[in-house]
């Protein structure tokens, strides 16, 4: 009995000391076998780069971790549909009539969400009904701004306009940091609901047309 209390006391002596030599310099931890594991790599996309332990050069002369807070080249975040590779010149442009729509078509709820984001971010310019005749338009601080519903971009094809909505087009800006592209592909249909179908588009488009050239006269 006594022994196995000398034994019990001896055990969490040795235990103790070892707790405590472990705790004596956090900043030390003494030999780190698996650096990764030890440090782990903020997620968060702007906090500090602990230069003792990481590098943002690819090289890694010194034998840091390589980290440059940025998502591993090829890889695609949950939810997010596949990157768009097309180049952003003619040649691009022209092969993104290719490119088809990956979205079933719209639900109820989609369009809803589709016609929330048309309105916020395209209907300024675009205008409401996609007539190219929104407030900047209207006050005449942005020329030039195409008039969806007419011929020419009913019959242009989803892919094209993702094209454009991407890389952005003379006056219009890019919308790829700001809509995701699940996002830009379903305002292109909802783009679709407020044109003409491609039949009928042709009559209404010579109206159009005429108040389109006076817009782009008066700019
Ligand atoms: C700042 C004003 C502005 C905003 C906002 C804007 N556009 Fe445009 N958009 C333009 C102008 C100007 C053009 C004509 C570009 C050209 O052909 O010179 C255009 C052209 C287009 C075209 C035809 C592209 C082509 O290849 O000819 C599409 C499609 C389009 N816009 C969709 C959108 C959508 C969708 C949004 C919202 C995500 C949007 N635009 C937001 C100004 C704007």
């Amino acid at each position: 009995m006594k022994k196995n209390t000398i034994i019990t006391v001896l055990l969490f002596s040795v235990a103790g000391l070892a707790v405590m030599t472990g705790c004596e310099n956090k900043r030390k931890p003494g030999k780190i076998y698996m650096p990764d594991m030890t440090y782990s790599r903020a997620l968060e996309t702007y906090a500090p780069i602990d230069t003792v332990f990481f590098t943002t050069n690819e090289k890694n002369p010194r034998g840091e971790i390589f980290y440059n807070s940025k998502p591993v080249e090829g890889t695609v975040a949950r939810g997010e549909l596949f990157p768009y590779l097309l180049p952003n010149d003619s040649l691009g442009y022209a092969m993104s009539a290719q490119v088809k729509n990956p979205l079933p078509p719209l639900t109820t709820k989609d369009s809803l969400e589709s016609a929330r984001l048309f309105n916020i971010n395209c209907a300024i310019c675009h205008g409401a009904g996609a007539q190219g005749n929104g407030p900047l338009s209207t006050s005449g601080k942005i020329g030039a701004i195409a008039n969806l519903t007419l011929p020419i971009y009913v019959s242009m094809t989803d892919g094209t306009m993702f094209h454009s909505i991407h890389y952005g087009k003379n006056n219009m800006g890019s919308y790829a940091s700001q809509l995701s592209r699940l996002q830009r592909w379903q305002i292109i249909q909802y783009v679709r609901t407020l044109q003409p179908k491609a039949e009928s588009a042709k009559g209404a488009a010579t109206a159009a047309t005429k108040a389109d050239s006076a817009a782009v006269v008066k700019k």
